[in-house]
């Protein structure tokens, strides 16, 4: 893989409007589950970080509400100072979605460029840029095909080239190395890694416990909808006298579902 350009970050010495604001996050789905309730969270400019939790913790839903695919219940969002629903937001955010949803009917080389059109490229900046991307991602071979012929690691890697084609400053990865080949994850990880190192701010969600922690700088366990604990790696660790952050996930979760078994008891009583 070759590696990435840089993303336009502002003059050092600024002050830094935080990549992702979200305050007091909602989101209650038709039929009055309510999967998060008053999330706070916020990422600073330049950040790789962690977002772990179990299934159903509300990870999705959260990506899902920063990049306007779920309209929140309550709370405010805001991408680089800028209201989530802002056109600015939504040229700043690349999302790789956990669900796979790429049009049938386009090739892979147009899928690329469609995408580029929302955010203004013109055809021939989005040509280039496709064609880089296809590149780097190993999918120049497959540029003529379309997604239902692509292998399920392959759809993946095309995801993750859409969702750069128009250099965002904060990229969302929602599992995007789910049944991807071991060669190929730590490929993807390599390249999100430089990515990272010219500027961009990364969120990320995975199972991968081990490679969260190899590659992020901060990292929150969310379950329940509910934030639970955020710090680095080491400041998890030592937190939660774990060896490992599987260790902290595993301290975490239970201590959180004690309490909550606590709580419920009381409110029984
Ligand atoms: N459209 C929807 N309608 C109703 N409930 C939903 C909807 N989407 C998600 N949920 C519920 O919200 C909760 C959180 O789901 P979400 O997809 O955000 O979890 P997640 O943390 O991303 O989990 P995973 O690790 O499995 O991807 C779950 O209980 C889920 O069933
Ligand atoms: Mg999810």
């Amino acid at each position: 893989m070759s590696p990435p350009s840089g993303s336009g970050i502002g003059s050092a010495g600024a002050p830094r409007v935080a990549a992702l604001s979200v305050r007091g996050f909602t989101k209650t789905y038709a039929g009055g589950f309510t999967a998060v309730e008053q999330l706070d969270l916020e990422i600073p400019d330049g950040a790789f970080f962690g977002l772990l939790g179990p299934n159903g913790a509300g990870k999705t839903t959260l990506i899902g509400a920063v990049s306007n695919l779920v309209r929140p219940t309550a709370g405010r969002i805001e991408v680089f100072g800028h209201d989530h629903e802002s056109r600015e937001a939504r040229r700043l955010i690349g999302l790789a979605e956990q669900d796979i949803n790429l049009d049938r009917f386009m090739n892979v080389d147009e899928v690329l460029i469609y995408h580029a059109g929302y955010f203004g490229m013109g055809r021939r900046d989005a040509r280039r840029r496709a064609n880089e991307l296809m590149d780097v991602f190993d999918l120049s071979a497959k540029a003529k095909v379309r997604p239902p012929a692509l292998s399920g690691g392959m759809r993946r890697r095309l995801l993750f080239a859409r969702a750069l084609m128009h250099h965002p400053r904060l990229l969302i990865l929602d599992e995007p190395t789910a049944g991807v080949d071991v060669e190929l994850r730590s490929e993807l990880w390599e390249y999100t890694r430089r990515l990272h190192q010219v500027g961009t701010t990364v969120l990320l969600t995975t199972h991968y416990l081990e490679e969260a922690e190899a590659l992020c700088e901060e990292i929150a366990l969310i379950r329940g909808g509910q934030i639970i604990a955020r710090d680095t790696a080491d400041g998890l660790r030592a937190q939660y006298d774990a060896p490992d952050i599987a260790g902290v996930y595993l301290r975490a979760m239970a201590e959180a579902g004690a309490s909550e078994r606590d709580l419920a008891a009381e409110v029984a009583a």
